[in-house]
């Protein structure tokens, strides 16, 4: 093969890998925030939304996550929760910790954010800061 024609086939290589790879890494989740403090009203602002939401306890909000989406989407989806007497910051959506879920049910407790995994289980982690 000539060095031009050799080039051209790496090029062509590259290229459907890194197509590959993107098609592969993109992430796509619904993502929803559940109010489980008690009695407190929950403060939710995101990096990925314009306004913040207040939740009553036991409401939710909701959002289509996509790491590919050009708007959107973006790593890391980060939320600030407050509430009386507390301020915390959580990432709501990480590829290695959640792609075992497409729905991603997130509980906010005053300790600490829990994601429902099954069975009436919940894992939960500490807080960004
Ligand atoms: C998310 O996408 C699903 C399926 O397209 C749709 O039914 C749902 O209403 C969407 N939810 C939000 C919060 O955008």
């Amino acid at each position: 093969m000539s060095l031009f024609a050799r080039s051209v086939c790496t090029l062509w290589m590259f290229i459907l890998l890194s197509s590959w790879v993107n098609y592969t890494v993109a992430m796509k989740a619904l993502v929803r925030v559940t109010n489980d403090l008690g009695i407190l009203d929950l403060t939710v602002s995101c990096n990925i939304d314009k306004n913040p939401h207040i939740l009553t306890p036991a409401a939710y909000y909701e959002w289509n996550y996509s790491s590919e989406d050009s708007e959107f989407g973006r790593e890391p989806f980060t939320c600030n929760f407050q509430w009386e007497g507390a301020h915390h910051s959580f990432d709501m959506y990480v590829s290695i910790r959640d792609q075992d879920c497409q729905r991603c049910l997130w509980f906010i407790r005053q300790d600490a954010p829990c994601r429902y995994v099954k069975n009436g289980r919940f894992a939960c982690y500490p807080w960004n800061t």
